[in-house]
């Protein structure tokens, strides 16, 4: 049986993987299955595969399936041998993916505060606090990273390019570019990538 990928259009999560599959080649060999599913609902497709009910998950044809944008990028990655998570500069990429992972994850949890509580239910003060873990890590991979930014395409400037777009698309009137021209700049040529340009998030 084909691999499956188990995703929905406008997760930066997903984003990750899609980028990964057309960035090693391997796109043509996973079958797309588009779920609808929440936080507070997670869709049955989602929970078969994974028991978090999370998405993204990925059905294979040589094992069991498997869970989490970073486990399945690795191992997309190792399968073609394409080079995303180079040995040399390992833990920079690793950590470099965790950043944008963190920036991905606190946009998402401010979008979820509003959007899947009640108004009486909502903290400012904890959506703050989201946007303020994004800005340190955003002004840290600004000031820290560009040298890394300007290397060969890996993993780490992948999630990044995502957690980015992710903000753009869904919290835009915050302005992450004020005060990160450098990154803005990196951003604005890596985005025109094609596997970039290609899963620009929808709803
Ligand atoms: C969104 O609609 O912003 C979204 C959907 C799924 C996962 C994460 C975010």
């Amino acid at each position: 049986m084909a691999m499956q990928l188990i995703y929905s259009g406008a997760s930066p999560f997903v984003r990750k993987v899609r980028v990964a599959l057309i960035e090693t080649g391997l796109d043509a060999e996973v079958e797309k299955r588009p779920v609808k599913t929440t936080a507070l609902e997670s869709a049955p497709e989602a929970v078969a595969a994974n028991p978090l009910g999370k998405i993204p998950a990925l059905t294979r044809d040589d094992g069991p399936a498997i869970y989490d944008s970073r486990v399945i990028t690795r191992y997309l990655d190792a399968r073609a041998g394409a080079g995303l998570y180079p040995e040399k500069r390992l833990w920079e990429v690793l950590t470099l993916e965790a950043t944008a992972d963190g920036i991905m994850e606190a946009g998402v949890l401010m979008v979820y505060e509003h959007r899947l509580r009640a108004e009486g239910e909502r903290s400012e003060t904890w959506r703050e606090a989201q946007w303020d873990k994004a800005t340190r890590a955003i002004k840290a991979v600004n000031d820290r990273w560009m040298s890394h930014l300007a290397g060969p395409l890996d993993m780490g400037q992948v999630a990044l390019g995502c957690a980015l777009g992710y903000l753009d698309f869904r919290l835009g009137d915050r302005d992450w570019r004020r005060g990160n021209e450098a990154l803005a700049e990196w951003y604005a040529r890596f985005s025109q990538r094609e596997s970039m340009a290609s899963t620009a998030p929808a709803d």
